[in-house]
């Protein structure tokens, strides 16, 4: 049976961690959904970790719904949830409405996710909500923002940063929205905040008191040579692979690799 979001509110409830990962093709998602995730976000970093940019903007909705059709593939029992690029979504809820719905028509995903609070993207949610549309909200670091943050800087330090970020997640779940990421914002304001929604809160960098957490899978596979100081590696495939080639490299270069038919 695949994951709903009202069982993802129950879980929440019963104090049950959420775990979530990102994927960016069939082979990630089979892996993370066969390993038990509840939650598969397609999310716009796949524009870094799958398509090289150094940041998510250029990432187009053609691009995200040609991604998540491959990962839709992949997933049979976690909630699938794909990001809203950046600019698919800003200008109005009409357009984002136009944007969501080409989304979840195409790809077979569960939900979509919008970056940003009170008071636009609130009326977005509410908007998307009325349509029928489940929505993931985004507060914290918004990385489709981050020029005007001036950087993937961690957020809501000041009483009064937090305090926005506070009602910007209150607003989201009043808007409709069935759960929210909390990026990079300190462990007792991500604390607050879990404490005040009924809705989960999924953390990355925000600390060990969300409902759940998420990780960038290619973090999580040590795929990469730089990640965020709070991503953890489980393993570094990045080194695994650079073995692998280089073994492959060295026996083809040395006539080893393939070896000839032995006579029948
Ligand atoms: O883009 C992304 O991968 C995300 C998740 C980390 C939440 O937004």
């Amino acid at each position: 049976m695949a994951v709903t979001t009202q069982q993802l509110i129950r879980y929440k409830k019963e104090g049950r961690p959420i775990v979530a990962l990102t994927a960016w093709d069939y082979l990630i998602a089979r892996a993370v959904d066969e390993a038990g995730a509840d939650l598969v976000m397609v999310g716009d970093s796949l524009a870094m970790v799958a398509l090289g940019y150094s940041t998510t903007l250029p990432l187009t909705l053609e691009e995200i719904i040609h991604h998540a059709k491959a990962v839709r593939r992949g997933v049979e029992h976690a909630l699938l949830v794909v990001d809203l690029p950046f600019m698919s979504y800003q200008e109005s809820p009409k357009q984002a409405l136009r944007s969501a719905g080409q989304i979840i028509k195409t790809t077979g995903a569960t939900a979509v996710k919008l970056e940003g609070g009170y008071p636009d993207m609130a009326e977005t949610v509410a908007r998307l909500v009325q349509a029928g549309i489940a929505v993931m909200g985004h507060v914290g670091l918004t990385p489709q923002s981050v020029h005007q943050l001036g950087g993937f800087r961690k957020q809501g330090k000041s009483a009064e940063a937090a305090e926005r970020i506070l009602s910007e997640a209150i607003a989201l779940e009043q808007a409709g929205a069935f759960t929210i990421v909390l990026e990079h914002i300190p462990d007792d304001l991500a604390l607050q905040i879990t404490q005040k929604l009924t809705i989960p809160t999924i953390g990355i960098g925000a600390g060990p008191h969300c409902d759940g957490q998420v990780l960038v899978t290619a973090d999580l596979l040590g795929m990469t040579t730089w990640r965020p100081s709070f991503a953890k590696a489980y393993v570094n495939l990045h080194d695994t692979m650079m073995q692998a080639v280089q073994s492959y490299a060295n026996e083809v270069r040395q006539h080893q690799f393939p070896t000839s038919e032995q006579p029948k």
